[in-house]
């Protein structure tokens, strides 16, 4: 078993085509009936999006994509990190292959120079999360979307906890001014909430 890192679109075909397979399984796509989509990437090439495939003999068991942008907080610019479509296979659910794979991605964020990595999650993922050593960020709420048409994660109807990781010593210094705050990620259109 193996942890298979690259660039979304850059992903093997086999191996892009069996990560669609799992997020179709998760999020269905559209209608019943509707054609399926292509197996090309999802995410806005402008967040720089890089896979992490957790690979057995050829099949992927779990994967998740990090993506990436310069967010301004509190008046300071940080380089931070989103996990977004996190999945493991439904048959091998349960084995600890997700947290594995969210754990690396903690890593791969730090290891390539970000700042902080933040992301919202449904509530009751919040343990599975920090089993891995993402922290809660109390009261804290992301906003996505853009500026002209923000998507904020206590949007009615959702209910949404805010996860963060704290890796550059400046972030680490900063970390107070995170929870019970509004953030903006604006990620885009694409990845409204990432
Ligand atoms: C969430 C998901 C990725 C977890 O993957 P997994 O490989 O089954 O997770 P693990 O086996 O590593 O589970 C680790 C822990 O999290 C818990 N957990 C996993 N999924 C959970 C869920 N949906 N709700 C509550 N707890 C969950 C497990 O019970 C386990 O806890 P334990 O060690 O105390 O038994 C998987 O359930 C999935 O693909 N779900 C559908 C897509 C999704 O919701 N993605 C998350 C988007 S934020």
């Amino acid at each position: 078993m193996q942890i298979v890192t690259c660039p979304e679109a850059a992903t093997p075909p086999d191996l892009r085509t069996q990560v669609r397979e799992l997020q179709d399984q998760a999020w269905p796509p559209g209608p019943a009936g509707s054609p399926p989509a292509p197996p090309g990437p999802v995410h806005d090439p402008a967040l720089q999006p890089l896979s992490l495939l957790l690979v057995d003999d050829g099949r992927v068991l779990a994967a998740l994509d990090i993506l990436t942008k310069d967010i301004e907080h509190a008046g300071r610019r940080y380089a931070a990190g989103g996990l977004s479509t996190v999945v493991t296979r439904q048959d091998v659910r349960g084995r600890g292959h997700g947290r594995r794979l969210v754990g690396q991605a903690r890593a791969t964020m730090a290891a390539r120079g970000l700042d902080l990595g933040l992301f919202t999650c449904d509530r009751p993922l919040r343990s599975f999360y920090e089993s891995a050593g993402w922290q809660h960020l109390p009261g804290a709420v992301l906003v996505g979307g853009t500026a002209q048409a923000p998507f904020p994660s206590d949007r009615p109807g959702f209910d949404k906890v805010t996860m963060a990781g704290f890796f550059s010593p400046r972030a680490l210094r900063d970390r107070a001014a995170f929870p019970g705050s509004r953030i903006a990620v604006h990620p885009g259109d694409i990845d409204a909430l990432w």
